[in-house]
């Protein structure tokens, strides 16, 4: 297969059904009959899918297969590939920003359901720690060993096991090693956002509990493997043509917000996601406003934050959560209405 230098960089094999990004390039300035191509080449209208007689932008259904190809841009904990894989799946520690609870609501907008699977994931994680756990994902034995180093901690005292696994230092990655993918997990379960000791409770109102390190290791994430490719810089990948079906998502530090190790400013990844849209793929970004410069562009928008699923913990005050989309939304959530207006 034919390997751009971006690809290269990136460490990219590409899975069979995807051209070279130069060779796509071409197919574009082509257009190849009853092909996806960019609303750019199309000159600006959602897409005309002569295959199935339609606006693919609109009326395309529900996808019932495995996706092809799922990438998450600012993968983070992957809370939605995780979903996608397995329909109760979640990430074994909280983080800032993660879409756990919008997990559900992001995948139905896309036409996806929890469970539904991908043939292939590809995550982009620049932060060290988070990579260690995306390399978990992936890889069973790893997991397993994490979890059981985990379990080994189960009687030191929370606090104490804290403030000895964070004297080691920041997280390392790589090499990808169980130790590390077990103390990152143990550090993040029990820190507050501000950075201090936070001691998790487990449980609901009526059994609430101090969560052990039982708790953590015995968490579903461990036992899940996703066939998956890790990137660590989003900017670094120019996506070849791609096949039909394939999903991107990105849900990059939002704008105004401070808190993540590496910064991803909108002007750097607009370029980013359309690129991948004129290779062919869904794209769909998370923020807390539509992307003016996406909508100029005749992306759609939709509002989510009215279907948040509850969480034990929060690291973000409630705001407005949008989904900005290549192509129209496959659901809406209902808008409430005032009873007296
Ligand atoms: C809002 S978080 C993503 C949360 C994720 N959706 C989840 O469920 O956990 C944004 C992520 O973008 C990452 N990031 C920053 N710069 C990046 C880059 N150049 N390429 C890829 N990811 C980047 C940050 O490290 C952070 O983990």
């Amino acid at each position: 297969m034919l390997v751009g230098p971006r690809e290269a960089r990136a460490g990219i094999v590409w899975p069979d059904g995807c051209g070279s990004a130069w060779e796509g390039r071409d197919r574009l300035r082509g257009a190849t009959p009853g092909r996806w191509r960019s609303p750019r080449a199309r000159g600006g209208r959602m897409g005309y899918d002569e295959t199935a007689g339609r606006d693919a932008g609109e009326e395309r259904p529900t996808m019932t297969d495995r996706v092809p190809i799922f990438v998450e841009l600012c993968a983070g904990t992957a809370a939605l590939s995780l979903r996608l894989e397995h329909p109760r799946a979640r990430p074994p520690v909280s983080r800032m920003g993660a879409k756990t609870g919008y997990a559900d609501v992001i995948l139905r907008c896309m036409g996806l359901r929890p469970g539904q699977g991908a043939d292939r994931y590809l995550w982009c994680e620049p932060d060290a720690g988070v990579r260690l756990l995306l390399h978990a994902y992936r890889d069973r034995e790893l997991a397993t060993a994490a979890a059981d180093i985990i379990r080994g901690w189960q009687d030191e005292d929370p606090r104490a096991l804290w403030e000895r696994l964070r004297a080691e230092g920041p997280a390392v990655c790589p090499p990808v090693d169980a130790r590390e993918v077990a103390r990152w997990a143990a550090i993040q379960a029990n820190t507050q956002k501000s950075g201090g000791f936070d001691a998790m409770t487990v449980g609901g109102p009526s059994n609430r509990r101090p969560m052990r390190m039982e708790d953590l290791a015995s968490r579903n994430a461990w036992s899940i493997t996703l066939p998956a490719t890790i990137a660590d810089d989003a900017r670094a990948i120019d996506p070849p043509q791609l096949p039909p079906g394939v999903v991107v998502y990105i849900d990059p530090p939002y704008l105004g917000t401070t808190g993540y190790a590496h910064t991803f400013p909108r002007e750097e990844w607009v370029p980013v996601v359309q690129r991948w849209q004129e290779a062919g793929a869904l794209v769909v970004v998370s923020e807390a406003e539509p992307i003016p410069e996406l909508m100029a562009d005749g992306w759609h928008a939709v509002r989510i934050d009215g279907e948040r699923k509850g969480q034990k913990r929060t690291f973000s005050k409630q705001q407005a959560e949008w989904l900005t989309m290549s192509e129209a939304p496959r659901w809406r959530p209902s808008v409430q209405m005032g009873l007296w207006r």
